[in-house]
C-alpha cells in the first residue's frame, strides 16, 4: 500500500484515527510537533514517525516527499491548514483533513486551480463534518435534481473533545451563516429554529441553525443555492446562543478566547470509549423545489468521533488505491452519496 502520513496523530481524534488505521492494516507514518508524545505513540503501535512543526516547511516537504496522502488532524484548522496545503502542493501529495470550519473549506476551495496544476486532491472535511451530511445532501439532490433549497440537520448524543471545544471558541465571535442564492451570508447566532424528525425514536426535536461546514461544501457537491444547517439543541440553549451573540465583540477579544481555552484545558477530556460505543449520531435532510416539491431522507450511524475515524479511513483507502480526483473536492463530490454507507452501522432511509 502507498504511504499515508497522519499529522496531529497524538491528539484526541488523531489517536482514534491512528488506532483504527493500524487495526485495519494501514501502515501510517505518524507526525506532529511534540517529540515525546510522538515517540511514545509510535513505539506503542510500532509505526514510523517524524517530528515536525508546521512552521518548518523544508522538514514538512521531506516528510511528504514519498507520501501519497496526508491526513491532517491538527486543529483548529484555521491556524493549521495553510502550511500543510502549501506543502502538499509543493510535493504533489493529496491533502485530507477533518476540519469542520466554514472559513477553512472556503479558503481551501480557493486553492482549486493551484491543486489541479500540481495534480493533487484537496479534500477537507473527511470526518463527521462533513461526510454524512454531504452524502445525504448528494442523495437528496439525486432524488430531486431541480431542488433550489436544502436543509440539513444533525443530532449527536455526545460530549466534545478538547480540540473541538477550542475550535468552537476560535469562531465564537463570528455568528451564524447560511447560503442564499449561492452566496454565504453572515446571520445572527442560532437565528432560525425548527423541529426535526431524526427518526429511530428521535422525532420532534428542536434544532437551531449553525454555521456548519456544509454551508460551504453542500453547494459545491449539489449546486443547490440555498442551504441552512441545523443542530439539535433545547430551545433554552438556542436562546442562550442568541444572547451570547450580542456579546460577540467581547467574546472575540484575545484574552477572553485565551481564558475560555484555558477553562477547556482544565475541564474537557472528550467522550470515553464506553460513550463512543453506546451513543449514535443522526442526520436529516430535506430538499425542496421552488414550486413546493420536497424529498426527505435521513441517516443514522455510530458516535460522531467513531464515525469520523471510519469515514476518514474510508476516504484514505480510496486515495491510496489511486482514486483521487484532482483539485478541490467534497467527500460526496469525489466518491458519491453512498460513501458513508461503507461504514459499518450506517443506515439511510427515504422518508418522503
Ligand atoms: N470533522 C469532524 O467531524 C471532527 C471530528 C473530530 C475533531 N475535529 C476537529 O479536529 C481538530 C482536532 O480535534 P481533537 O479533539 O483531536 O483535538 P486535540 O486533542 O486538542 O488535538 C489537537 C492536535 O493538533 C495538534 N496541533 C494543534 N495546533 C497545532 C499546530 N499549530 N501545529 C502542530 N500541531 C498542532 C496538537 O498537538 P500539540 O499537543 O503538540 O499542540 C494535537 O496533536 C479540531 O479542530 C476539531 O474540531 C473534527
Amino acid at each position: 500500500m502507498s504511504e499515508l502520513v497522519i499529522y496531529g496523530s497524538y491528539g484526541y481524534t488523531g489517536k482514534l484515527i491512528v488506532e483504527a488505521a493500524v487495526d485495519r492494516g494501514f501502515d501510517p507514518v505518524l507526525a506532529g510537533r511534540n517529540r515525546e508524545k510522538i515517540d511514545r505513540q509510535a513505539a506503542e503501535l510500532g509505526c514510523e514517525f517524524e517530528v515536525v512543526g508546521l512552521d518548518e516547511p523544508k522538514v514538512l516537504d521531506m516528510l511528504l516527499e514519498d507520501a501519497t496522502a496526508v491526513l491532517h488532524c491538527a486543529g483548529p484548522f484555521s491556524r493549521t491548514w495553510e502550511p500543510m496545503v502549501d506543502a502538499c502542493v509543493r510535493t504533489g501529495t493529496h491533502y485530507l483533513d477533518i476540519t469542520g470550519e466554514l472559513g477553512v473549506f472556503e479558503a481551501i476551495h480557493d486553492r482549486d486551480e493551484e491543486a489541479e496544476a500540481a495534480d493533487v486532491m484537496l479534500l477537507p472535511g473527511v470526518g463527521f463534518d462533513v461526510v454524512p451530511t454531504d452524502c445525504l445532501a448528494a442523495h437528496l439532490a439525486e432524488r430531486l435534481p431541480d431542488a433550489d433549497a436544502l436543509e440539513l440537520a444533525f443530532h449527536a448524543e455526545m460530549g466534545v473533545s478538547r480540540g473541538t471545544a477550542k475550535t468552537m471558541v476560535e469562531h465564537v465571535d463570528e455568528g451564524g451563516a447560511v447560503r442564499r442564492n449561492g452566496r454565504i451570508e453572515r446571520v445572527g447566532q442560532a437565528h432560525q429554529s425548527r423541529t426535526v424528525d431524526f427518526g429511530w425514536g428521535h422525532d420532534g426535536m428542536h434544532a437551531a441553525a449553525i454555521p456548519w461546514g456544509d454551508v460551504s461544501t453542500a453547494y459545491y457537491t449539489t449546486g443547490i443555492p440555498n442551504i441552512t444547517v441545523y443542530m439539535s439543541m433545547p430551545e433554552r440553549a438556542a436562546r442562550q446562543q442568541r444572547i451570547a451573540g450580542m456579546f460577540s465583540p467581547v467574546l472575540g477579544l484575545p484574552p477572553v478566547k485565551a481564558g475560555l481555552k484555558w477553562i477547556i484545558e482544565q475541564t474537557t477530556d472528550g467522550p470515553n470509549a464506553e460513550e463512543r460505543a453506546s451513543e449514535r449520531s443522526y442526520v436529516w435532510g430535506e430538499a425542496r423545489t421552488a414550486d413546493g416539491e420536497r424529498v426527505v431522507s435521513r441517516l443514522r450511524g455510530p458516535h460522531t468521533y467513531s464515525l469520523t475515524a471510519e469515514t476518514a479511513l474510508a476516504v484514505a483507502r480510496r486515495v491510496l488505491d489511486g482514486e483521487a480526483p484532482t483539485g478541490f473536492q467534497t467527500p460526496a463530490g469525489a466518491y458519491g452519496p453512498d460513501l458513508v454507507l461503507e461504514v459499518d452501522g450506517v443506515e439511510r432511509e427515504d422518508v418522503v
